[in-house]
């Protein structure tokens, strides 16, 4: 496991799926503005990547969050796109409701980037999210990531299309914390 200081990341393990599933995956409103698609309900027992207990989506690292004091789940997270002639990759993360606003994220931000820097020696990390999330935009900037650019209407979500930011963080520019 990956720690951080307040959170790890460990694999996916088969009871993670249902809490994922009933706290992040069925709530339609966090889905259609974490995923960069339409909302779709997802059965129990789906083959959906974002469920699987392999890395089967080719580059993609997928990773549980847990608190470290207790191991108890709080969230998903996972390096994607990982490019390994570019040697850079797309950083993603979604915490349960009840593990938001606690420092997680920013947390869960810094363990991706030492995955991401140490463990696969990348030059560049990415993310993407929509401007309003002032939450997200936080815990990476906290970790260094500037933003890069404004993707104009790039996002269709519930009725509106909405503006997207994307971040970048190069390796020489990370200032790694205690992550181990
Ligand atoms: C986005 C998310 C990962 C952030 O993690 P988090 O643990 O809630 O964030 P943190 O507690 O580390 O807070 C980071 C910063 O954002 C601020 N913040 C937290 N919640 C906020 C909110 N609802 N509105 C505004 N600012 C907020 C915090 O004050 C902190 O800033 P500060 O350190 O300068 O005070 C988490 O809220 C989440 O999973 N949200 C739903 C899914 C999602 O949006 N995923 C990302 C898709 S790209």
């Amino acid at each position: 496991m990956l720690r951080g200081g307040k959170v790890g990341l460990r694999a996916r393990h088969e009871e993670d799926l249902p809490i994922l599933r009933a706290e992040l995956y069925d709530d339609v409103v966090n889905s259609s503005r974490a995923e960069s698609g339409p909302w779709r309900p997802v059965s129990p027992g789906s083959k959906d990547p974002r469920l699987s207990l392999d890395d089967t989506p080719p580059g993609s690292v997928p990773f549980s969050v847990v608190e470290l004091e207790g191991g108890t789940l709080a969230g998903t997270a996972a390096l994607w796109g990982i490019d390994n002639h570019n040697r850079s990759a797309h950083i993603g993360l979604g915490l349960l409701p009840s593990c938001r606003g606690k420092g997680y994220g920013t947390d869960v931000v810094a363990v991706l980037c030492h995955y991401g820097f140490v463990v696969r020696g990348l030059q560049r990390l990415q993310m993407e999210t929509l401007s309003d999330n002032a939450a997200m935009l936080r815990s990476a900037e906290h970790n260094g990531f500037v933003r890069e650019g404004v993707l104009r209407s790039s996002a269709w979500v519930l009725g509106e299309f909405l503006d997207e930011v994307v971040l970048g963080l190069l390796a020489q520019d990370w200032k790694q914390g205690p992550t181990v």
